[in-house]
């Protein structure tokens, strides 16, 4: 197999999706069959489903905290740990996992796309985002303390925007001008849910090089230069050569 080489004239944007955890126990999204305890995931995971019962979305995120707790980063997030300490600036990691287990794992320069599992904001006003591993399993909507109105997870739910400063932080590392090569990998995403899918084709559209690791073709398989199919603990960490 080809390796990825990465010297000093290479700068790689990773992103990875609910695969690149699965070898830690977090269950994939699809894996879960789009259900949880009987309610489609959209029920728990959507405006809509925070306004119909906001109760029964803190004991979603509740299970999921308590969950993402005692799990642990695998060789996949590792690997990812060890090319950034190579790379430095020239690195930068787009996730769609909420399960904090980038940065748990060492990684530093982290893009949570799609929000994170122990943050929490208030759906009432604007107060910033603040770290919260609280649980609220018993069906209480846990209160601002600022406004008095309902707090909720900091997380991208199904039909809501992405943050623009996000989305911004990874256009300009795409388009950044300084003489490196731009390399793409995509990790243990299905590629069906956009923007994050869309990211192959802005890096062709600069002529970056393109590679996915994946346990099962993707949707937007063929969209890439390179596809190494496998488990990401496995694939990741002989893939690269550091120069
Ligand atoms: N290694 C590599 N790939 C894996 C592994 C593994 N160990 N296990 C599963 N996969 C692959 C699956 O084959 C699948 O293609 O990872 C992909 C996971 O797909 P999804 O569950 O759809 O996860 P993701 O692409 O991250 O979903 C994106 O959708 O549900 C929303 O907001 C949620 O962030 C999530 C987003």
């Amino acid at each position: 197999m080809e390796p990825l080489v990465l010297d000093s004239k290479t700068r790689l944007l990773v992103l990875t999706g609910a695969g690149v955890s699965a070898e830690s126990g977090v269950p994939t999204f699809r894996g879960m069959n789009g259900l949880w305890e009987n309610h489609p995931v959209e029920a728990v995971a959507s405006p809509q489903g925070f306004e119909a019962n906001p109760a029964l979305v803190w004991r979603f995120y509740s299970q999921r905290r308590t969950g993402a707790a005692d799990v642990k980063p695998n060789p996949g997030h590792d690997a990812l740990v060890r090319w950034e300490q190579h790379l430095g600036d020239r690195f930068l990691l787009a996730t769609q996992n909420v399960d904090g287990l980038h940065t748990k794992a060492g990684s530093q320069r982290v893009v949570d796309m799609h929000g994170n599992l122990f943050r929490t904001k208030c759906a009432d006003c604007q107060r910033a985002p603040f770290a919260d591993t609280s649980v609220h399993p018993s069906g209480t909507v846990p209160k601002c303390d600022n406004c008095g109105g309902r707090l909720r997870p900091d997380i991208v739910w199904f039909g809501e925007m992405l943050d623009p400063n996000d989305l911004a932080r990874i256009g300009e590392f795409i388009t950044r001008n300084d003489g490196t090569r731009l390399v793409f990998l995509a990790a243990g995403t299905s590629g069906a849910v956009w923007p994050a899918a869309g990211i192959v084709d802005e890096v062709r559209s600069v002529r970056g090089d393109t590679w996915l690791v994946n346990y099962e073709s993707a949707a937007n398989t063929e969209r890439f230069h390179h596809f190494v199919q496998g488990l990401s603990g496995e694939v990741l960490p002989t893939l690269a050569k550091l120069v």
